[in-house]
């Protein structure tokens, strides 16, 4: 097996918004706040929202399920599940757990992932190297996130930009003759900028109590300014890595699909890279940010419409919590 090096492809993609939504509207009666500073701030119009019984696993299930069936494959086939979340069911079993037993998916290993919105990257970048090395055939990677549940609806900083949301996509040996392929990935933290983008509870460092409730310790804590600085400056340098790396400029990738977080962080990207916003693919609006589940649910949505076909060439990049970021050049 030493000498062994395959490349991967996208076999099956898909993506499940639960129905319930919470428009900009309905965040005016929360907070103070109205939908003209929301939409011009963020692009964001309205969010998904998880039902009470539903964790992010159960969301999980209804994305995996489509990628699954989309990939030819069913739930025995697949060797591996990697489940980029910050909102887990559990600390303990993990959500890929939960979800293998959910699909009968039995052959498989299965684990959470903690990089925050970067996670589909990750995710992504550690898939490929178990299909590179012959070590697995098709690892199902699946961002998936209940922010709902752990977001401070008093705090108008935070609460107009998150939503839930689930998005899968299949990641399989490409066979002998086929063009997909993963040009290259890289993936980034700088663990100094930890707090700025900061969930306090749920883990060792805080024992759960009434006080660290009543201190807010188990929502998310948020500089969005200096988050902003930073999605600019690193989502920038791990996209243009990414294209150096493979000496290729805007005119050789078809679609970019950054993390999306916010449409002015957006832009400022795309203008950094200097690439073209009409290449860029955005799918905020009606669905906020649903961190490692925006750039899959992105992806799935613009497979689905036929903007993106086989053959093209797509950039992805992202930022998120930690700090990580993280870019990755594929042949769809
Ligand atoms: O996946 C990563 C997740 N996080 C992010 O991507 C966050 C990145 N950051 C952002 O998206 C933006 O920083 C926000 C949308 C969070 C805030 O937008 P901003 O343009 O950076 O606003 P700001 O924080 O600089 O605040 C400007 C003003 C402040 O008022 P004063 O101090 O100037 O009087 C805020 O209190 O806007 C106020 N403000 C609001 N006003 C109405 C903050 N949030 C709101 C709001 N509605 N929801």
């Amino acid at each position: 097996m030493a000498d062994t090096f395959y490349q991967t492809k996208i076999s099956g993609t898909g993506h499940y918004l639960p129905p319930k939504l919470l428009t900009n509207k309905d965040l005016e009666k929360l907070v103070e706040t109205t939908d003209e500073w929301i939409t011009e701030r963020t692009g964001i119009k309205e969010r998904h929202i998880a039902d009470e019984s539903q964790a992010s696993s159960d969301l999980a299930y209804e994305a995996a399920k489509i990628a699954i069936k989309e990939a030819g494959l069913t739930p025995e086939d697949i060797d591996c599940i990697i489940f980029p979340t910050v909102t887990p069911d559990h600390v303990m079993p993990s959500s890929a757990c939960l979800l293998q037993e959910k699909l009968g998916a039995k052959n498989c290993m299965a684990f959470d992932l903690t990089a925050a919105c970067s996670g589909f990257i990750y995710a992504m970048s550690i898939a490929h190297s178990f299909i590179q090395t012959g070590h697995y055939k098709h690892v199902l990677c699946i961002g998936s996130e209940v922010l709902s549940k752990f977001v401070d609806y008093t705090d108008r900083g935070v609460c107009i930009l998150f939503g839930d949301g689930s998005a899968a996509a299949v990641l399989s040996r490409a066979e002998e003759g086929e063009e997909s392929k993963i040009y290259s990935r890289h993936c980034y933290a700088e663990g100094a900028h930890g707090k700025l983008l900061y969930l306090p509870m749920g883990g060792s460092a805080i024992r759960p109590s009434h006080e660290a409730i009543e201190a807010n310790q188990h929502t998310v804590e948020m500089n969005g300014r200096e988050i902003f600085r930073n999605a600019v400056r690193t989502m920038g340098k791990a996209a243009q890595t990414t294209l150096e790396t493979n000496g290729m400029t805007k005119e050789d990738v078809d679609w970019f699909i950054p993390h999306q977080a916010n449409a002015r962080i957006i832009e400022a990207v795309a203008k950094h890279i200097d690439f073209p916003m009409e290449k860029v693919i955005v799918e905020l609006a009606d669905i906020g940010n649903t961190s490692a589940a925006t750039i899959p649910i992105a992806m799935d949505r613009a497979i689905r419409d036929g903007r993106i076909k086989r053959g093209q060439n797509i950039l992805l990049a992202a930022f998120g919590g930690g700090l990580t970021s993280g870019g990755l050049l594929l042949k769809y």
